[in-house]
Parts: structure tokens; sequence; C-alpha cells
């Protein structure tokens, strides 16, 4: 399992571009923070790794990885459908019995403080809560690459703590973790960084 990207740039018509000649390859168990200003291209980068979109230079090889589950910056579930629900699904479309997705499914929820709000409907939920019951539900996909777009913005620094560690769990399993973030907590959380802020520029 791999992602090399090899001189890769990427701009959007007619303005200078957001990175380019950015080459760097990506492990199993490593947990890669992305980190850059505001508008530097953490989230494009994110999308083009992902395959979304194709980078305006440069290529990027993915190889041995089928599972990618992604973490958007702005939460999207279903609102009138519980939180426990949303983490079952998954579990529940990888064959598994109700009663044993739902036991999973809550062990899951808990490691992201999430135990109290599971039969809570989803519109009733604060941002970060939807924001880490959304890590809990791409976790719950047992993902080779998981990519997440800036999982602590929106929490209290204990609670930012829980979805650092879920992170660490996933990535001792042999995931591959890519973090957009400003945090300088998440950062340290993770394996290695890649600076956008000093790429191309
Ligand atoms: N489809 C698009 N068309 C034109 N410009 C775009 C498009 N998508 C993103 N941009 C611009 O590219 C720049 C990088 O956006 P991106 O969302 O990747 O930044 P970011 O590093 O994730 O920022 P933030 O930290 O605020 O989330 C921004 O200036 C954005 O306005
Ligand atoms: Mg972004």
């Amino acid at each position: 399992m791999r992602i090399s990207l090899e001189r890769v740039g990427c701009g959007f018509g007619g303005q200078l571009p957001l990175f380019e000649e950015l080459s760097h390859d990506f492990f199993p168990g490593h947990k890669y923070a992305l980190t850059g200003p505001s508008g530097s291209g953490k989230s494009t980068l994110l999308s083009i790794i992902a395959g979304w979109m194709k980078p305006t230079s440069g290529t990027v090889a993915i190889e041995g990885i089928t599972r990618i589950s992604w973490v958007f910056q702005n939460p999207h579930g279903v609102g009138p459908r519980t939180a426990l629900d949303h983490v079952a699904l998954p579990l529940l479309a990888q064959g598994h019995r109700r009663v044993d997705a739902e036991a999973r499914a809550l062990a899951l929820m808990d490691s992201v403080d999430l135990t109290s709000v599971a039969g809570r409907r989803f519109r009733q939920l604060s941002g970060g809560e939807a924001q880490r019951l959304m890590l809990a539900r791409a976790i719950a996909a047992a993902p080779q690459l998981l990519l997440v777009d800036e999982p602590t913005a929106q929490l209290d620094p204990r609670t930012g703590a829980s979805v650092n560690s879920a992170l660490q769990a996933i990535s001792a399993n042999g995931a591959i973790i890519i973090v957009a973030t400003h945090d300088p907590a998440t950062r340290d959380a993770c394996t290695d960084v890649l600076d956008l802020g000093n790429i191309g520029k």
C-alpha cells in the first residue's frame, strides 16, 4: 500500500498555483499532518489524493488501496437519523449483525467521547459532535486511507485530544492517515508533517 505524489501542482484558472513540484510518498501506519495557512490548498490536495480532482501537473500513484474514507471540513449527515445509526451503517454494510454492529459502533463512539449522544438525531448534534461522529463513521468503514479535514477545529482541547487518540488507534491498524489541520496538538500527534506554506512559493 502506498501513495506517491510526483511533482504535483495545482492552480485554479488564471490564479497563481497553490502549490507546484510537490513530491511525497505516504506509507501505512504513518499519520501525515497537512499544514499551511488558510487558502494554501490543504483541502484541494486532499481532493487530489482522493482522486476527485486532477492536479494541474504531475502524477498521483495509488497502489493497493481500495477503501478510502473521508471526513469533510463540514459534517454531512442524515438529519432525522440517530448518531448511532450513522456509525452502525458501514458495519451493517460489511455484513455484521445489527446487535454486533451497534455494539462496535458504540465502542467507536466512546473513543471520540460521543457515548452520551448516541441516541440523538444528527440534526440535534453540535458542530463538534457532528464532526466527531463523521470520524467514528469513517473509522467504522475500516479504511486503508483516511483523509480528514480539520478534525479539531470546532473542539475544546480535551475533546480534541480524544480525536487525536482515535486517529492514533486507526493508524496503529496500518491505515494511511492524512489530516489537514491548523491545530498544533493534532500536528504534534502526527508522525510526519507536510507544510503547504513552504511549497512552490
Ligand atoms: N473550485 C475552485 N475554483 C477556484 N478556486 C478554488 C476552487 N477550490 C478552491 N479554490 C481556491 O483555492 C484556494 C485553496 O483552497 P483550499 O480549500 O484548498 O484551502 P485550505 O488550505 O484547505 O484552506 P482552509 O485552511 O481555509 O480550509 C482558496 O483560495 C480557494 O478559494
Ligand atoms: Mg480546507
